[in-house]
């Protein structure tokens, strides 16, 4: 495997090749983005990732400083897994040798619900760089975690409405055995937490199969889920069923009439917030 840290680099590996397939990270990989890159694998090649932790994409109060940066142990996994023909791995000069002004500005409707409520500014950060990594790699295509799930849809639609010539490959969130989401964040959970971190899943997994046994009653069933978390000691931001093509609230009449739907849902277990969904 190659590693790159600058853009003349990449480019210079990748001279004359039009079917390289795409993963972005942030880094501190674990099984769920080898899983990505193994799929990445069956779509294309050569296989790029990218390890770029995006100082766009964080709040004020979030953990931009204190994101875990292991790119050694990283280019470790990565070297053992074998499916990555180059890792660009630059740094935020490379990335941002100026200020960014150009943004791109994700549509209110999406971008400003569920996750860009509490992170107000994320999708935008998200998509810019996504935007810039695309223009860099230019992959055929590029493969994305369902575990975030909005995420993957701004990015579809941003790529559809720009008109790039990349096609957006959807991946399986990856569990580990007791169903919790593997996430980086999940390396700040204290042992207690971590135990208590599956109630999570089990909550979304309980609406999914209330909602396929006939009970149509959202709100009640959400409101559940919640009154089972907060005692736990969660607090959550959200969790909410959406349909799926739009991360709109379902009509009543839309419940349990084939329109695909998803519960989507983000909450605190002490200070670290975990995400999670789960297609109905
Ligand atoms: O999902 C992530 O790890 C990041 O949001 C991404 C897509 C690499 C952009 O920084």
């Amino acid at each position: 495997m190659k590693v790159v840290h600058t853009i003349q680099e990449l480019r210079d590996h990748l001279r004359g090749q039009n079917r390289a397939s795409f993963v972005p990270t942030m880094g501190n990989l674990h099984e769920g983005h080898l899983a990505l890159m193994k799929t990445a694998r069956q779509h294309g090649d050569p296989v790029v990732a990218s390890i770029f932790v995006n100082r766009l994409q964080f709040g004020p109060n979030e953990d931009f400083d204190r994101y875990p940066r292991t790119l050694q142990q990283d280019i470790e996994k990565l070297e053992r897994a074998r499916d990555v023909y180059v890792l660009f791995a630059p740094d935020e000069r490379e990335m941002y040798p100026e200020p960014q002004k150009f943004r791109v500005q994700p549509p209110d409707d999406l971008g400003d619900i569920l996750e860009g409520e509490f992170r107000p500014g994320f999708f935008g950060g998200v998509s810019t760089v996504v935007l810039k990594l695309l223009s860099c790699v230019q992959p055929r295509v590029a493969v994305f975690g369902k575990k975030d799930y909005q995420q993957l849809m701004i990015v579809r639609q941003m790529c559809r409405q720009f008109q790039l010539p990349v096609d957006i490959v959807a991946h399986e969130t990856v569990r580990d055995v007791d169903g919790l989401a593997l996430s980086s964040r999940n390396r700040y959970l204290s042992p207690e937490e971590r135990a208590e971190a599956p109630t999570l899943y089990a909550c979304l997994t309980d609406i999914k199969q209330r909602v396929a046994a006939g009970e149509h009653d959202l709100k009640a069933l959400e409101q559940a889920a919640i009154d089972r978390l907060t005692p736990r000691g969660w607090q959550v931001d959200y969790l909410s069923v959406r349909r799926q093509r739009d991360l709109l609230r379902p009509e009543p009449a839309e419940v349990g009439a084939g329109e695909p739907l998803v519960v989507l849902a983000a909450a605190k277990l002490g200070a670290t917030r975990l995400i999670d969904n789960l297609e109905l």
